[in-house]
């Protein structure tokens, strides 16, 4: 592909937001690109979304999990992996300090841990909405009437990776789970008036450029209010322990070209890209990215909560987190937001 058409082809994402398949596949391919395309993508983010940062705090509130998931160290089938489970209490009283931390969301994830029925999960939902905090849960699929009594109960928004979408490629890695019930899952968050959440894993193996430009296509067709993009870390308690790492670079121009085409989108910088490379998420957050979601889970559960190997801040207390993010925040001359980050649907005069 010339210099100029990739050229063109980036002028046409700042301008119109659009791009198709192919033209995605040239931008995704192309190594030499990367800064331009961050650069584009930064002034994107600045244009829509402004110089805020939101910080929403992660509680990881249990690791045990039916699924099997061929690259998560939470699934069914690891035995090396210690399992745990708070107590709806505990989740509450941390959802507490987290609010005195200065989040005004957090984000409830856990394995598919069936004990947490929608009514259990309701009350503690109910409980954390009484502090004026935004929830965003993030525990897998779940029945049409479970994500509308949990949304009934206050619960704002939902993220749930698609993880790719290649049918073949996410019924081979996600065993006996169903692409287009995971699809179904999305629409029917997306119906119930949730902010839905999705996103993708970069470098599964088998996974190919025009997959990842196909993922982007399909973020748009749900018109995503946030999309979390994150590289494969291999765990070697689970049958890709042999894999290659995600790769850095392709993962960044994915959080860019995802900008460019989802101006408005809420775009988290990841946990999994610090694990690559030091200070990832400040270098993501130049790439497009306009959301941190600092830890907030206490003491040991952090390391317990074992998705890959090489996961930040496992030895870091919630408040340490909360310095550094800030600190990271402020020198990139960005700001914590004062508000709960919903999407906002006008371009920002800046
Ligand atoms: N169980 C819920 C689900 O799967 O949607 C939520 C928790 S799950 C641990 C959250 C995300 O972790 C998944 O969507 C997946 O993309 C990511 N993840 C799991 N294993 C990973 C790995 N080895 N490397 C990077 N990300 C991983
Ligand atoms: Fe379970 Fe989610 Fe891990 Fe799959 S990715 S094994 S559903 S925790
Ligand atoms: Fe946890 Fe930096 S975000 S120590």
């Amino acid at each position: 592909m010339s210099d100029k058409m990739i050229l063109q082809y980036l002028k046409k994402a700042q301008m119109t937001h659009e791009l198709n398949q192919n033209e995605l596949t040239a931008l995704l391919s192309d190594t030499t690109i990367d800064d331009t395309l961050a650069a584009a993508a930064d002034q994107v983010r600045l244009k829509y979304v402004g110089n805020s940062i939101h910080l929403r705090g992660l509680i990881e509130f249990s690791n045990i999990c039916r699924q099997n998931c061929m690259y998560c160290g939470l699934r069914r089938d690891n035995p090396h992996i210690e399992r745990y489970r708070l107590t709806p209490s505990e989740i509450v009283k941390l959802a507490e300090k987290a609010r005195r931390y200065g989040y005004k969301t957090v984000v409830l994830q856990s394995g598919e841990d069936m004990y947490f029925s929608a009514n259990i999960l309701a009350e503690i939902i109910k409980q954390i909405k009484k502090m004026d905090m935004a929830v965003t849960l993030s525990i897998g699929e779940r029945s049409y009437e479970e994500y509308e009594l949990l949304k009934k109960a206050g619960a704002d928004r939902y993220l749930l990776r698609i993880e790719t979408t290649s049918k073949k490629l996410y019924e081979a890695l996600d065993p006996a789970m169903s692409f287009n019930n995971r699809k179904s899952c999305l629409f029917n968050l997306r119906k119930l008036g949730y902010e839905v959440g999705t996103g993708c894993l970069v470098g599964l193996p088998g996974q190919t450029i025009e997959s990842l430009a196909q993922d982007i296509l399909f973020f748009k067709q749900l018109d995503a209010d946030m999309i979390g993009i994150g590289p494969l870390i291999p765990n070697q308690d689970t049958p890709l322990a042999k894999a290659a790492k995600g790769d850095f670079t392709l993962t960044r121009r994915m959080v860019s070209l995802i900008r460019l085409l989802l101006p408005e989108a809420n775009i988290p910088a990841t946990t999994a890209m610090e694990t690559l490379k030091t200070d990832a998420r400040i270098i993501i957050l130049q790439s497009g990215a306009n959301v941190v979601m600092p830890n907030v889970t206490e003491g040991d559960y952090r390391r317990k909560y074992a998705l890959y190997p090489g996961k930040i801040c496992v030895a870091d207390t919630p408040a340490q987190c909360r310095s550094c993010i800030g600190g990271k925040i402020k020198s990139i001359g960005r700001y914590v937001a004062a508000d709960k980050g919903f999407r906002q649907h006008q371009p920002r005069l800046t």
